[in-house]
């Protein structure tokens, strides 16, 4: 079997096409609020309750999305992988919940979900539905600290040690709907490209880190995902092929 091992990066272009907006476009979440009024730590502290209420609108958004064909196709390379003695680790830089809702198993959400509230005070995390607000007392511990569960920017990303280990033992790893211009996920392809995986990028246009990649291939996530993950189900995808 070729690429035994996969790492799968998903960014929030995965999720577009099901209602989910963007970061960086025209129309991005950072067009409609700064980075630094809803995540950074110093905007807890300096408007807490525009950081919840901005998280709570996220999440309310969350509630009648479904995901779309590319979530679906990953859930089924997991599946099809495994049954045939590989392994497809998928690592989200979305808060989003689409990849469970596609019933992808042991999702890596790196910068956190929108449906989990972190106590910073004892470390312990719940799942969490409805609105936060600056003052919820945490279930565990009692301090009045709870927020978010959002890896906010300064803040060490989750897991980070695990997906280190999937990195240094993947043979092909895939980036799909990820801009490229946050670390350290934009990073993975160099990790990935120093063990000798084949990496290719799926996004609408050219990433950041283009160049890292072996190869491009360029289009909605909902088409270009199922029909790359058909071949490699099918044993026709060739690696030297132009895309
Ligand atoms: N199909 C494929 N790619 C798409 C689609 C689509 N339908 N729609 C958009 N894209 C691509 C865009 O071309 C863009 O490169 O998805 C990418 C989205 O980029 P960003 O909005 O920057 O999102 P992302 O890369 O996930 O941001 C990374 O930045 O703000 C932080 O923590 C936040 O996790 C986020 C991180």
């Amino acid at each position: 079997m070729d690429f035994k091992h996969i790492v799968v990066l998903t960014g929030a272009g995965i999720s577009a096409e099901s209602g989910i907006p963007v970061f960086r476009s025209e129309t991005g979440l950072w067009e409609q609020e700064r980075i630094e009024d809803v995540c950074v730590p110093e905007a807890l502290y300096r408007n807490p309750k525009k950081v919840h209420d901005f998280y709570n609108k996220l999440r309310r958004n969350l509630k009648d999305k479904v995901p779309n064909a590319a979530h679906l196709a990953l859930t089924r390379l997991q599946e099809e992988w495994e049954k045939r003695g590989g392994t497809v680790t998928l690592v989200t830089q979305n808060v989003d919940d689409l990849h469970e809702k596609a019933l992808s198993h042991d999702v890596i959400h790196m910068h956190g979900a929108l449906r989990s509230i972190w106590c910073p005070r004892c470390d312990k995390r719940f799942p969490f539905e409805g609105d936060s607000a600056p003052g919820d007392v945490c279930p565990a511990c009692g301090a009045p600290d709870l927020r978010p569960d959002i890896v906010f920017f300064g803040e060490m990303p989750y897991s980070m040690g695990s997906i280190e280990s999937a990195l240094r033992q993947c043979s092909l790893f895939i980036s799909i709907g990820t801009s490229g211009v946050v670390y350290p996920a934009a990073g993975f392809v160099q990790v990935a490209r120093s063990v000798k995986a084949h990496s290719v990028e799926f996004n609408l246009t050219p990433s950041a880190t283009v160049s890292a990649f072996d190869k491009g291939i360029y289009g909605k996530a909902s088409q270009t995902v199922p029909e790359f993950v058909e071949s490699l189900l099918k044993g026709s995808y060739d690696p030297r092929s132009e895309n």
